[in-house]
């Protein structure tokens, strides 16, 4: 298989877990003779500091062109003075708009090893495997903006907007999604209070029909927060607006333990985009103490979702399992008995395990 990967560190601590996805990648690459070809590319404040925007028309004709994109994160204290529309956060806005990205599959799944690390009690995490579907082209992060001033009085405005369209294909998505999972969908919305909402909950339920073995349940996006504390084995797909979304995906990454685990994946008309759903994390980057599974498990959703490699995906996450078994972590999931490594170590680490269970296949079950 042959594949153009573009990759995008950005700032922060973006550039050290886009070096892990990248490692897990060529290796793939390597072991199973794909010609994975990377380029990269300045995002965020590292393209406002060398091509004063945050999305350089290089950057975002190189993406339209490649099979997959992978990001790193983008932001940082250095561009928070700059106004919205000039911030590293409108770089990441404009490329998932430029591309057609229109929802962002955030999968929340527990990982055995770093069961006791969750700050929730076992009986209540139970085997926590959600997957939130967010919107990602719409909403009241591209709906009407501005400010205005009146007698003196300053006043700030952003709105959130939905159309039909636009809640259908995300709909559909959700559906499809649920359909390879335990076929329950649960959209969340503000419908008692919000007119976009209701249009969103009426959308929902329309396209339902279309999926008769779907269980669809709705729920506001305060008792959904409030259930995701409680009970989160409750959910399998939560589909959601962007805003909502963006909220209750850290609040479900922090169940699992650190936002840290958390893989992404967006799709829409062209190419796909990975990222972790972590920030930039500015106090961690160049001590190289970032986690970098969420950046490894969004490699792996590059290699399944984007490539339909499904052994190599199995191959890494596998490996990474028995690494957190051993007792390895970086700082934010260090817990009991636990070894903290820097992050660099943890992915050479895992690069060593991927190794072994190559070759030691059948003993551990993978592959045959
Ligand atoms: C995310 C991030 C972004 C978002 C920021 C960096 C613009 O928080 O991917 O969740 O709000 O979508
Ligand atoms: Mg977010």
């Amino acid at each position: 298989m042959k594949k153009s990967i573009v990759l995008l560190p950005g700032d922060g601590i973006g550039p050290e877990v886009t070096r892990a996805a990248a490692t897990v990648l060529r290796e793939a690459g390597h072991e199973f003779h794909h010609q994975f070809e990377f380029e990269e590319f300045p995002i965020g404040g590292a393209a406002i500091d060398a091509a004063g925007a945050p999305l350089p028309n290089a950057t975002l004709d190189a993406c339209r062109k490649a099979d997959a994109i992978f990001l790193g994160a983008v932001g940082g204290p250095k561009w928070d003075a700059l106004p919205v529309g000039k911030r590293p956060e409108s770089g990441l806005l404009a490329l998932r708009q430029g591309l057609g990205l229109f929802v962002n599959v955030r999968p929340v799944k527990l990982l055995e090893p770093l069961r006791l690390i969750s700050p929730l009690k076992p009986e209540r995490l139970g085997d926590l495997d959600l997957e939130i579907v967010r919107e990602l082209a719409g909403g009241m992060y591209f709906g009407e903006r501005g400010t205005t001033h009146e007698k003196g009085i300053e006043r700030a405005f952003d709105t959130e907007s939905y159309s039909t369209p636009e809640i259908e294909r995300v709909a559909n998505f959700a559906y499809a999604r649920a359909e390879g999972r335990s076929r329950r969908v649960c959209s969340v919305d503000k419908a008692n209070v919000l007119v976009s909402s209701q249009l969103w909950r009426r959308t929902v339920v329309a396209r339902s029909a279309a999926y008769p073995d779907i269980r669809l349940e709705h729920m506001y996006v305060d008792n959904a927060a409030m259930q995701l504390t409680l009970r989160p084995s409750q959910f399998d797909v939560m589909l959601t607006t962007n805003m909502f979304g963006d909220i209750l995906s850290d609040a479900a990454a922090a169940l699992v333990g650190s936002i840290g685990l958390i893989p992404s994946a967006s799709f829409g008309s062209s190419a796909p985009l990975f990222e972790p759903i972590h920030g930039s994390a500015p106090s961690l980057a160049g001590t190289d103490s970032a986690n970098p599974i969420g950046s490894i498990l969004s490699a792996t959703m590059m290699l399944r979702d984007a490539f339909g490699l499904n052994l190599e995906a199995e191959w890494v996450e596998q490996s990474l399992h028995r690494v957190l078994s051993g007792g390895y972590r970086t700082t934010d999931i260090a817990g009991p008995g636990g070894r903290t490594v820097a992050g660099s170590v943890f992915t050479e680490m895992l690069r060593e395990e991927m190794q072994r269970t190559l070759e030691h296949a059948e003993r551990y079950g993978w592959g045959v």
